[in-house]
């Protein structure tokens, strides 16, 4: 590992290099472990701790096959489906790796006792298998986080449609969140040139899911001028959808629970801000029945807000708790794009308000190739930017995940693999000090 990581550090070592240097026989990872699978079982939700579920463990290197590719990972993120994994919730992703494993011969190397989480990375491609001719070793890269095997024809117009559509280092195995992963050379995109190794892996799985959900027409397809209501918009993927808004000519109203989430959007050029906690929303009154009054108060403070407009869009994501009041306040003929269910996926809401209304519910998850490309390409472009507000070393994996688990973080959370400290990998210093406001906006004093 230390060739490795001297040769990705030298900053001018060859292709022929690389290809020349040895791949170790095992690398350290963070795993859940199957026969933990139980671990957490009666816990409250909030009492389930990351800490204790995730491993950090010597592990084999899997078997390259054909179309695949072993990258060096010198960072990777935490993204919510790490939480989701750490905590079994809502099913073990034991069974994702069993399912996958029994598609074909090639699947079944991840079927393993161990999982490698992580959907992120930034590093450096080591070796690629039969077939891979669009990169090489040495290639300095980001890795997004779709898998598809496209055997089916459903997946050959829109790649998320593919049957066996799965979401690396969640529903497969040999994640970013290691010194060493295995991807699909499908996956690969050019790392940004202008950005740390710690920055460059952060935006992947959410900028990507923000893209499509709120730009592509395979989501809301937003325009100019559209009013987008963003929960969680100093969260992982909120952080991007309020920069998407912005950029692209829209109005974000940014809902956030406190002063500090408030000030980062605000530094993002966001005007229009909901605190949630502040004002005090209740959208339901008991476990089974939501509050009309409440959704409506909530629609008053966007009118308050936008000048007596409506909402054209809605980014939801938390979910239950939510959904009846985004159904709700979305304007007439309006979309409410949903990629998630955080608080809960059984939601409620007044259908009289969508029907009569002709408003449209919208489901979107993560991104097809191109998609994560051109988000990507906007990150590299220095149009949007990384929202990396705090970094850990892979042993502190457990605590990053703790944090995201609690709501304590704001935009993304790094986690620092092969990289020995921040603020390696900078190619192009020029563009990178023309955007380094942007870029540090998220990082803590
Ligand atoms: N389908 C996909 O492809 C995809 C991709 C990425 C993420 N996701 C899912 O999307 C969800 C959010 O992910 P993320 O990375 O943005 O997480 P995150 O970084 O934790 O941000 C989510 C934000 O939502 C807000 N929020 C949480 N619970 C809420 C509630 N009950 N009511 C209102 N607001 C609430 C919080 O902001 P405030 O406290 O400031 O309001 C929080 O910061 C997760 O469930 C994740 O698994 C899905």
């Amino acid at each position: 590992m230390k060739s490795i990581l001297e040769a990705i550090t030298s900053g001018d070592a060859s292709p022929a290099d690389f290809a020349a240097l040895d791949v170790p026989e095992s690398y350290r990872a963070i795993t859940l472990h199957k026969d933990e699978e139980q671990m957490f079982a009666g816990q409250d939700s909030r009492d389930k701790d990351p800490r204790k579920s995730l491993h950090l463990d010597e592990i084999a290197v899997p078997e390259l096959g054909p179309g695949e590719a072993l990258v060096a990972v010198m960072a990777s993120a935490v993204n919510y489906n790490t939480v989701w994994s750490s905590i079994y919730e809502p099913v073990s992703t034991f069974s994702f790796l069993e399912r996958y494993g029994r598609l074909s011969p090639e699947t079944a190397r991840h079927n393993l006792p161990y999982h490698v989480l992580g959907s992120d990375l930034a590093g450096v491609v080591l070796r690629t298998g039969p077939g891979v001719h669009a990169w090489k070793p040495g290639d300095e890269v980001v890795a997004h986080c779709l898998s598809v095997e496209l055997e089916s024809a459903d997946g050959h117009n829109d790649t998320m449609l593919d049957p066996e559509q799965r979401i690396w280092g969640f529903e497969t195995n040999f994640g970013g969140l290691a010194e060493i992963a295995l991807v699909k050379s499908n996956q690969l995109m050019p790392k940004p040139a202008h950005l740390t190794w710690e920055e460059a892996a952060s935006p992947g799985l959410v900028n990507s899911t923000a893209y499509r959900q709120l730009v592509s027409r395979n989501g809301a397809g937003m325009k100019q001028g559209d009013n987008v209501l963003i929960w969680g918009a100093s969260g992982g993927l909120g952080s991007y959808a309020t920069q998407y808004a912005l950029a692209g000519g829209a109005t974000p109203i940014c809902v956030v629970s406190n002063d500090a989430k408030a000030d980062i959007c605000r530094a993002m050029g966001a005007e229009a801000i909901i605190d949630r906690s502040a004002e005090g929303y209740r959208f339901w009154k008991d476990e089974n029945n939501q509050d009309p009054r409440e959704w409506k108060r909530f629609g008053g403070r966007i009118r308050e807000l936008t000048g007596g407009e409506d909402v054209d869009i809605v980014f939801e994501h938390p979910g239950r708790e939510t959904f009846g009041a985004s159904v709700y306040v979305t304007r007439k003929g309006g979309t409410i794009v949903t990629c998630a269910s955080t608080s809960g996926y059984m939601h409620q809401y007044d259908n009289r308000y969508l029907w009569m209304s002709l408003k449209r519910i919208v489901g979107s998850h993560f991104a097809n190739y191109r998609e994560a490309w051109e988000a990507n390409r906007l990150i590299a472009k220095g149009k949007i930017h990384p929202t990396l507000s705090k970094t850990y070393t892979l042993e502190e994996t457990g605590q990053a995940a703790l944090d995201v688990h609690h709501n304590k973080h704001q935009g993304k959370v790094g986690v620092l693999c092969l990289a020995p400290s921040e603020g390696l990998g900078v190619r192009d210093e020029e563009l990178r000090e023309k955007h380094l406001p942007a870029i540090n906006r998220f990082r803590g004093e």
